[in-house]
C-alpha cells in the first residue's frame, strides 16, 4: 500500500490550517481571530478598535530558515484517530476539489428547499388549526436550519427530543466539534447532523413527530420505476426452479451465475438514490435501472474492486453449514429496496441463508433512505396498491405474489426488520464497536453483513481520503479487526470521494480516471464490491 496518492489539497492543509479556515468559512458575523502574519492585532475586548488604539507587537522573522514543505505521515497512528481526525486526511466542506463542497454548499440547501416544499403543500391540505399551527412551527424551524446552513453557523447540540440518539450526537458535539461550523466539520459529520437537525425541526412538535419530508418523493420514484420493477417481478413471482436433469455440479454453476447476476441488480440499485436524482427524465432513471443480462455484463467491467467470487465461495459455505444468518444493513428505498428484498428472497429460497435481518433508518435520513414506513410501504403497496395504471394483469399479479410471499417470510421471522439508533448518528463504522457495543454483539452473530450503498461506504472507510489501492481490510479498521467482527461486505456505486480496494494497481487506476473522466467518483458508473474476512470466531471483549 502506498502513501503517496494525495487528493489536491489547499496549501498547508494540515489540521492546523483547518483552524485557520474555519473561522474564514465561518460567516461574515464572526470576525476571524486567526489573522495574516504581520496583521494588525484585534482590540481588546470592550475597546473601540480605533486607529489610536495600540497594535500588538510583531516579530519579523528574517534570519531564520524558511518554513519548510513538511507533509504530514498517513494513515495516522490509531491513538490519534478520532472523528475529527480519521486515519487519512477528513474531507470537509470547504474543500472544492471535492464532492464535500458542492453538497454543503449547494445540494444541501436545495434538498431543505424542497423539503419545505413538501411541508407547505401538506399544510395546505390541512384543516385542524392546531396542527396547522404546530406545522407552521415545523416550518420556521426548517428556515431557520436553513439559515445556519447558508450563514455556515457553528454546530449547536441536539434537543432533547426523546429520541435515543440524543447523547451520541450531544457527546460527539461536545468531545469533537466544539466550534466546527457546517464547513470545516468533516463532511460526513456535517451532512449527518443536517439530516438530525432536520428530524428535530419535526421531534419536538406535538403533532408532526413522524412526519416524513421525503416521503412523496420516495414512493414517486418507485411508482416511477415501471420496466425494471416488471423485469423482476416476472421472473421471481413462483419460486425459483433450476432445469430438470442437471448434475450437481451444473445445478451448483447456474446458482453461481444466478448469484453474481442478482449480486450486480442488488449493487446497481444503488446507482438510483434521490438525494442525486433531483434533475433526472424518466428515461435516465430507466437507463440507470435496466437489468438485461447484457448490460450486467458490460458493467461488471465498472466494478474496480471485485470480490463476487469470494462471496459467493463464503454464502455457499454457509450453505455447507445448514444455512447462515445475513444482515442487510440498508440504503435506499423504493427501487434499491426491491432489489435488495429480490436478492435476499434468492438468498432464502436457494438455502444459502436462513435467516436475512434487514437493517433502516429511525427517521428520514439522507433523503431516500429506508424507514420503517417505507419498508411497509412497499410490501404492502406491492400487494394491495394501484401503483402502475399501465402495467397488465399478468405484470400486476407478479408483483402481488412477490409481496405476498415477502410478507409471508415476515411472518415467519426468515425477514426480520430492525432498526438501532445508531445507523443515524454521525459517528463513522471504526466506532460502532464503541458507541454501539450491543449492535456491535448482535451484528457479530451474523454471518455476513451487507452493507448497501455509498453512505454506508463512507461510514465503513471512515469517509477519508485513503489511497484508492489501500486494502478494504485496512480501510475498515475494527469492522476487520475488532475481537468479533462479522465478515463485512460492501455493495457500494461509487458517488461520492472516498475510493478504497482497487488492488495494488489502484493509485494508478484512479489517477487515470481523473485524467479521463473527471466526475467519475460521483457519477454512479462505477462500482465496488468488497469483502473482509472478519473475526468471527473470536470472544467479543468490551473494555
Ligand atoms: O450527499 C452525498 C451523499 O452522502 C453521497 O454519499 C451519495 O452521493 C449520496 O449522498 C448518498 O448515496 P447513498 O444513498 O448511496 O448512500
Ligand atoms: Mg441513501
Amino acid at each position: 500500500m502506498s502513501n503517496s496518492y494525495f487528493p489536491p489539497t489547499p496549501p498547508h492543509d494540515t489540521d492546523h490550517v483547518d483552524h485557520q479556515l474555519q473561522d474564514k468559512m465561518s460567516g461574515p458575523q464572526q470576525p476571524s481571530p486567526q489573522l495574516a502574519p504581520n496583521a494588525a492585532a484585534p482590540p481588546p475586548n470592550g475597546t473601540t478598535g480605533t486607529k489610536d488604539a495600540p497594535g500588538r507587537m510583531s516579530l519579523k522573522l528574517s534570519h531564520l530558515p524558511s518554513r519548510q514543505n513538511i507533509k504530514a505521515v498517513y494513515p495516522r497512528s490509531p491513538s490519534s484517530i478520532d472523528p475529527n481526525n480519521p486515519p487519512w486526511p477528513a474531507y470537509r466542506g470547504y474543500h472544492e476539489y471535492s464532492f464535500a463542497y458542492a453538497t454543503m454548499g449547494q445540494r444541501l440547501p436545495t434538498i431543505l428547499g424542497k423539503a419545505i416544499e413538501d411541508v407547505v403543500v401538506t399544510l395546505n391540505q390541512e384543516y385542524d388549526e392546531e396542527r396547522i399551527v404546530d406545522l407552521v412551527h415545523c416550518i420556521e424551524r426548517m428556515e431557520g436550519l436553513m439559515k445556519e446552513l447558508q450563514e455556515q453557523a457553528k454546530l449547536r447540540p441536539i434537543i432533547d427530543d426523546g429520541e435515543a440518539d440524543v447523547a451520541l450526537w450531544n457527546k460527539l458535539i461536545a468531545k469533537y466539534f466544539h466550534g466546527k461550523t457546517f464547513m470545516n466539520a468533516p463532511w460526513l459529520f456535517a451532512e449527518a447532523y443536517k439530516y438530525r437537525r432536520l428530524q428535530e425541526c419535526f421531534s419536538v412538535s406535538k403533532y408532526w413527530k413522524s412526519y416524513d419530508v421525503f416521503f412523496r418523493q420516495k414512493c414517486d420514484t418507485f411508482s416511477r420505476s415501471h420496466d425494471a420493477v416488471f423485469e423482476l417481478s416476472m421472473r421471481f413471482a413462483e419460486p425459483f426452479k433450476l432445469k430438470d436433469g442437471l448434475s450437481p455440479a451444473e445445478k451448483l454453476e447456474a446458482e453461481r451465475l444466478m448469484f453474481l447476476e442478482l449480486t450486480q441488480i442488488c449493487l446497481w440499485g444503488n446507482s438510483t438514490d434521490l438525494s442525486l436524482l433531483i434533475n433526472m427524465t424518466e428515461e435516465q432513471i430507466r437507463s440507470l435501472q435496466s437489468t438485461g443480462g447484457e448490460n450486467l455484463a458490460a458493467t461488471e467491467k465498472n466494478i474496480l474492486g471485485n470480490h463476487m467470487q469470494r462471496l459467493w465461495e463464503t454464502v455457499v459455505s454457509l450453505r455447507q453449514n445448514t444455512g447462515g444468518r445475513i444482515d442487510f444493513v440498508l440504503d435506499n428505498a423504493g427501487f434499491e429496496l426491491y432489489c435488495d428484498c429480490v436478492y435476499a428472497d434468492f438468498l432464502i429460497q436457494s438455502g444459502l441463508a436462513k435467516e436475512i435481518r434487514f437493517h433502516g433508518k429511525r427517521y428520514p435520513w439522507f433523503v431516500s433512505d429506508v424507514t420503517k414506513k417505507d419498508w411497509e410501504w412497499l410490501l404492502n403497496s406491492m400487494v394491495y396498491g394501484h401503483l402502475f395504471p399501465k402495467a397488465s394483469d399478468e405484470e400486476k399479479e407478479s408483483l402481488r405474489r412477490l409481496g405476498q410471499r415477502w410478507k409471508q417470510y415476515e411472518k415467519e421471522g426468515k425477514w426480520i426488520y430492525e432498526q438501532h439508533p445508531f445507523w443515524c448518528t454521525g459517528f463513522t463504522f471504526w466506532e460502532l464497536h464503541n458507541e454501539a457495543p450491543d449492535l456491535f454483539l448482535h451484528l457479530s452473530r451474523s454471518d455476513l453483513v451487507i452493507f448497501k450503498g455509498d453512505l454506508n461506504h463512507r461510514k465503513l472507510t471512515y469517509d477519508c481520503a485513503a489511497p484508492p489501492s489501500t486494502e478494504f481490510e485496512i480501510a475498515i479498521g475494527p469492522m476487520a479487526s475488532a475481537a468479533g467482527a462479522p465478515r463485512v461486505c460492501s455493495l457500494r456505486t461509487i458517488k461520492s470521494d472516498v475510493v478504497v480496494g482497487l488492488g495494488p494497481e489502484g493509485d494508478e487506476l484512479a489517477e487515470k480516471l481523473d485524467k479521463e473522466e473527471p466526475g467519475w467518483k460521483i457519477s454512479g458508473k462505477y462500482a465496488v464490491v468488497l469483502l473482509s474476512e472478519g473475526r468471527p470466531g473470536e470472544r467479543v471483549v468490551f473494555t
